[in-house]
């Protein structure tokens, strides 16, 4: 296993690329499984997510094939509907078959996830949304058993927003026979994405983006291709390294909109921003102020920024209070940020981010991805050396983010454990 080895203190400069988004391109995959052919995905990441996904994909019979940064997903040979345990419980987004597997195939037997580092993780709305379009799922050995004939549209109103749930209806409704409303439905740009490349497969969905969506069921999907979107996490990720280590760096291939409530929060603390049609430059400086966040859905602060902004808000002037409202005990990252020395209390679902005037380097463990880009963050500005073990984490969600911080001038490199 590796190591990240960061020696801290160096103020990054210069561009970095962004590539496909994560979250956009595992739901696109799965969604391949609703028709046979070959479809073509591009602008896709280089992650151990993606690989996962692939060997998801494999198992149930496609064949995946990787070029660069496209991604060719041949479902004409699919023989199975199974995805096992060993491979749904490395990746949770594994459950996005669930829905393809039931319209496409009229059967899924899907591991249930689990939890996960930050606790509970329920599938209940997936279960139950699958289950209103007419299929029938029984949850056996830790397995989800679905069956179903010709799915039926349905209203379906989410009891709270759900990206993985809101996917996996679009999916599963738009080989159903008549129309589904999907009431409260998630807005995140990657349910924008996901419902682009349905409606190339053929399919008719309106609304993506709002509350509510609307799909009326065709008989048949055909193969599609499709360009991914930029990733706004990995964007955001690079937006607080420029922002805590008071650098200077542009930003590209990346679509400001989407992290608009990253660069709000970032603009308060008194950093600089500029943003261009695809691009951000982000300039920060020695002293940040402190400022208060709390997650939310679409469009509002993402739960997956939490992590980073609260390195960012560690070393900012002041005291901060991050509160987690769609992950209420998403806090895996916080002994480890202590353990460089900031000073963070947990109450409930918030945390109490006071001011330190500087982290100290510590060796760390990775206990998720976005928590280990935190590590990653404050290993830049704390004193001497980080050491971030478990890096297998970061794999899972960042291409190559030692190269990229390296190119930016910091101190960075992998080393075998
Ligand atoms: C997706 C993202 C993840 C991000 C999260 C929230 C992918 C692959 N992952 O995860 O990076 O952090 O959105 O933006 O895109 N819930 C239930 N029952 C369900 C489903 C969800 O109670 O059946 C709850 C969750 O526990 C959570 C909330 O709904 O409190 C939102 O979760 P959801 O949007 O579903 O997250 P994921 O799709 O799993």
């Amino acid at each position: 296993m590796d190591k990240i080895v960061i020696k801290g203190g160096r103020r990054l400069k210069g561009k970095v690329k962004i590539v496909g988004a994560k979250n956009a391109v595992l739901p696109v995959m799965t969604a391949c499984l609703l028709c046979r052919g070959v479809s073509v995905i591009e602008n896709v990441p280089r992650l151990r997510d993606v690989t996962t996904m692939g060997k998801v994909l494999e198992r149930l019979g496609a064949r995946v094939k990787f070029e660069g940064d496209t991604l060719q997903v041949d479902t004409s040979g699919i023989n199975s509907h199974e995805a096992p345990y060993e491979l749904v419980r490395t990746m949770r987004a594994s459950i996005y078959v669930l829905g393809p597997l039931l319209a496409a195939q009229g059967k899924a037997r899907v591991s249930l996830p689990g939890g996960c580092a930050w606790g509970p993780r329920p599938v209940d709305l997936h279960i139950r949304a699958m289950r209103e379009l007419g299929a029938d799922l029984e949850i056996e050995h830790g397995y989800i058993l679905g069956k179903a004939g010709k799915l039926k549209g349905a209203t379906i109103r989410f009891s709270m927003s759900s990206v993985g749930a809101t996917a996996n209806t679009m999916m599963a409704a738009c080989r159903a026979s008549g129309t589904t409303v999907i009431g409260n439905a998630a807005k995140e740009p990657e349910i924008i994405a996901l419902a682009e490349f349905l409606n190339r497969m053929g399919a008719r969905i309106k609304g993506a983006g709002t509350e509510t969506i609307e799909i009326e069921g065709v008989r048949k999907l055909s193969a599609a291709d499709y360009r991914i979107i930029p990733d706004r996490i990995e964007t955001g990720t690079y937006m607080v390294a420029g922002a805590i280590t008071a650098g200077d760096i542009q930003i590209e291939d990346c679509v400001p909109e989407h992290v608009d409530a990253l660069t709000r929060k970032l603009i308060q603390c008194g950093i600089k921003i500029e943003t261009g049609k695809h691009s951000i430059r982000v300039k920060g400086k020695r002293r940040i102020d402190s400022v208060d966040m709390v997650t939310a859905p679409y469009p509002g602060f993402a739960t997956d920024m939490q992590a980073q902004f609260m390195a960012l808000m560690a070393v900012a002037r002041g005291n901060s209070i991050i509160s987690e409202s769609i992950f209420k005990d998403r806090f895996s990252h916080v002994p480890e940020l202590r353990r460089m020395g900031a000073k963070i209390k947990i109450e409930a679902n918030t945390a109490h981010v006071g001011y330190v005037r500087r982290l100290s380097g510590a060796p760390v463990m990775a206990t998720d991805l976005r928590a280990s880009a935190a590590l990653v963050l404050a290993g830049l500005i704390a004193d001497g050396e980080t050491h971030i073990s478990r890096v297998y984490h970061i794999d899972r969600g960042y291409e190559a983010i030692e190269r990229k911080l390296g190119n930016l001038g910091a101190r960075v490199e992998r080393v075998p454990e």
